[in-house]
């Protein structure tokens, strides 16, 4: 039988962490878990309740109302709201892309997402996935800092912004990282100890590789 593991991969923004995480998964059968989609997902959410980040008073009796819960289509895991699972295309329009660091900079919205976020290895485990691969900004410090393998992806600003640029999407890579990384709780850090992977000169399968052959040390290591 395979061991179980546990895999957090954090990063800046257009740094590779979906695609590497998504590609990982599918060839080490791993559940998925898109962090930064779950903080799309509430802010969305929040945006239809009317509110804006200068309204944070208001965020904890908005999410009072909204119960999560967990969609999983092939190896992805999705947050649902309230029962509603919103397309791709809803979370990641520019006004979702404007707003999420700063309602993520909310205290309240980080605490509504903690156990959701944690618990995802359970709906793995109970799911018969050989393990999961989550990833966002603070996966390895704060949500999983047990994880098998700690991950940082890197890549430099330039060949960050050209990626978003050629997927058609307004979205200010660099004001999102200055946010993510100057805000009070959890912010994002690549945490002690994780490996840094800086894939500014290296293509997805490359990444992909690099990171399975550290899967298959971790687990040959655990079998003797
Ligand atoms: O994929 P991209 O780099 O555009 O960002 P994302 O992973 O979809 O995350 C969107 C935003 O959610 C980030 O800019 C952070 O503000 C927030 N986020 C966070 O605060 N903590 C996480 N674990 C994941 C995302
Ligand atoms: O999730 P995150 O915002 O960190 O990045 P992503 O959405 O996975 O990747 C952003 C873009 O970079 C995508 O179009 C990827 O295909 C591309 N990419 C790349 O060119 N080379 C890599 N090694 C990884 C991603």
């Amino acid at each position: 039988m395979k061991s179980f593991i546990v895999i957090a991969v954090d990063g800046g923004a257009a740094s590779g962490k979906s695609s590497t995480s998504r590609a990982v998964a599918s060839r080490q059968n791993l559940l998925h878990v898109d962090t930064g989609a779950h903080y799309r997902t509430v802010s969305l959410a929040l945006l239809r309740a009317g509110l804006t980040p200068a309204d944070a008073a208001k965020v904890p009796a908005a999410l009072a109302g909204i119960a999560p819960s967990t969609v999983v289509e092939g190896r992805a895991a999705r947050l649902a709201m309230g029962g509603e699972l919103p397309a791709d295309a809803q979370i990641r329009t520019p006004e979702v892309n404007a707003a999420v660091s700063q309602f993520a900079a909310i205290p309240e919205v980080r605490k509504f997402l903690f156990d959701y976020q944690r618990d995802q290895v359970r709906e793995a485990r109970e799911r018969g996935f050989d393990g999961l691969i989550m990833e966002g900004r603070d996966i390895g410090s704060v949500i999983l800092p047990d994880a098998d393998l700690r991950l940082f992806l890197e890549a430099d600003l330039v060949a960050r912004a050209a990626r978003r640029a050629a997927e058609g999407q307004a979205d200010a890579v660099a004001e999102r990282d200055r946010r993510d990384a100057t805000r009070a709780a959890a912010p994002m850090v690549c945490p002690t100890g994780a490996t840094r992977i800086d894939n500014t000169h290296l293509s997805l399968e490359q990444v992909v590789d690099l990171i399975c052959g550290m899967v298959d040390t971790k687990r040959a290591a655990a079998r003797v």
